[in-house]
């Protein structure tokens, strides 16, 4: 068993999930860090007995950005890599009209991200060793109408990314932006998704183990998506404009 831990805050989601397991099957021990502390608790067990290794469910808020600090102070193993997957899709037509609908997505994939990422920033700096992974979105990548209050926040977030990553380069520490493009998952259930679009928790979890391996920058989850949002990014906005996307 190695001695070293790894973060994963917004645990609950199927993509943290996997990735959690990815890692626990290398012999990393594993911090689940997440609101729901009874399902992580089980996922904790599990993960305990069937990958031989030590873990403990953490509760986590990425909205009570005063108690991020002592959450992290409060780590008994500093973890050598952290991955962040909470996330918030929201809806958008009600976050037009409503602006704390809008605030708590935008705080959620944003503001939160921020907030416990600088701490941990601060530390893997002073340590000169460590990864960051943060999972952003391809709708980051350009404003649509169908998303845009969700896509700002994330593109805000790959602004972020990108920034942290210039900053620690220098401290040997890793910064991967992960685009999934789309991943069944809770997140998406209620939407109907082009099956050879859509990769399951396993795939994603797995490029986003080899990219950190590699020392990599940002990924797509199914490269397809790379020329997609290069096509989406590039269209004349006379004619993105017209498009329903
Ligand atoms: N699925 C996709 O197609 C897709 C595409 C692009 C990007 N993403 C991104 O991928 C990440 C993982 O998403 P997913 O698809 O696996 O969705 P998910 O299953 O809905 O997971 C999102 C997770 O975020 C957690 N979360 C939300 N608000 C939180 C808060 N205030 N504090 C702590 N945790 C909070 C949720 O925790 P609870 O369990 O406590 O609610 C949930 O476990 C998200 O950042 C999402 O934006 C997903």
């Amino acid at each position: 068993m190695k001695n070293e831990w790894i973060l994963i805050l917004g645990a609950g989601s199927a993509i943290a999930i996997a990735t959690a397991r990815r890692f626990a099957r290398e012999g990393y021990n594993i911090y689940l860090a997440s609101r729901n502390l009874e399902e992580l608790n089980i996922e904790a067990g599990h993960q305990k007995i069937k990958y031989k290794i030590n873990t403990k469910a953490l509760y986590f808020d990425a909205l009570d950005y005063d108690s991020h600090p002592a959450f992290y102070a409060d780590l008994e193993n500093k973890p050598v890599g952290v991955i962040l997957a909470f996330g918030m899709l929201g809806e958008q037509e009600e976050a037009q009209k409503n602006f704390s609908a809008a605030k708590k997505i935008i705080d959620t994939n944003y503001t939160g991200a921020v907030s416990i990422f600088e701490i941990i920033a601060g530390d893997f700096e002073d340590r000169k060793k460590g990864f960051m992974a943060g999972i952003s979105s391809v709708a980051g990548d350009r404003g649509r109408q169908s998303n845009y209050i969700y896509g700002s926040a994330k593109a805000g977030f790959s602004a972020y990314l990108s920034g942290l990553r210039h900053r620690l380069y220098k401290s040997g520490v890793s910064v991967l932006t992960v685009k999934p493009g789309f991943v069944d998952t809770k997140m998406t259930a209620k939407l109907d998704l082009p099956e050879k679009l859509t990769a399951k928790p396993e795939e994603a979890a797995e490029r986003i183990y080899k990219a950190i391996q590699k020392n990599k920058n940002t990924i797509y989850i199914k490269p397809v998506w790379a020329l997609i949002m290069l096509i989406i990014i590039h269209l004349p906005e006379f004619i993105f404009k017209k498009t329903k996307l």
